[in-house]
């Protein structure tokens, strides 16, 4: 089982790498790190699960955020009380994307930012991912809302990018009038 010190903090140089492309089959230790994400989401997402086993709730995990440079990432997205929809996906790619844009009113939050940060991260509204399942067959997803930014937050973190970077600490709600809130 995953624990928080698992998680590679900001200040860890490792998270600016830009990961690569995963081959089919995955290795068992990839698969194995898979099932490890997920299970950490869903149960950081819990409540007596995530006190019991002192986790910080998160919706999101990239395998970088685990040191491992490699494009894949899990998503487990809460869609009913302790009911959640699971997306792994390898070697995401963007491939379309809404005009318009929107942002966590409350601010971003990741796994491995162990702070409040205030601020607008611009998003789209609604993308659609094309990628691969843990078997290599191509999968297509589409997202709106907050899954749509948990997307494109967890796809930055393979490029290296961290949502604070999008924020400017001394103006962090600038154009707040340009994007709808969520
Ligand atoms: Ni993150």
């Amino acid at each position: 089982m995953l624990k928080n010190k698992d998680i590679l903090d900001e200040k860890d140089k490792r998270l600016r790498l830009v990961s690569k492309d995963v081959t089919f089959p995955l290795s068992k230790e990839d698969l194995k790190n898979i099932d490890l994400m997920v299970e950490y989401l869903t149960n950081s997402q819990i409540e007596r699960l995530a006190e019991k086993y002192n986790l910080r709730p998160g919706m999101g995990m990239a395998a970088i955020q685990l040191g491992i440079p490699k494009r894949y990432l899990t998503i487990v997205h809460e869609v009913g009380e302790e009911e959640f929809d699971t997306y792994i996906i390898c070697n995401p790619k963007i491939v379309s994307n809404s005009m318009e844009k929107i942002y966590v009113e409350m601010g971003e939050g990741c796994l491995s930012v162990n702070r409040e940060v205030d601020g607008i991260v611009p998003r789209y509204a609604r993308v659609t991912v094309e990628g691969y399942d843990i078997n290599g067959n191509k999968i297509r997803i589409r997202a709106r809302e907050e899954l749509a930014i948990a997307f494109q937050h967890e796809i930055d973190h393979l490029n290296g990018i961290m949502f604070t970077d999008y924020i400017d600490p001394k103006a962090p709600f600038k154009d707040a009038d340009k994007y709808r809130s969520i």
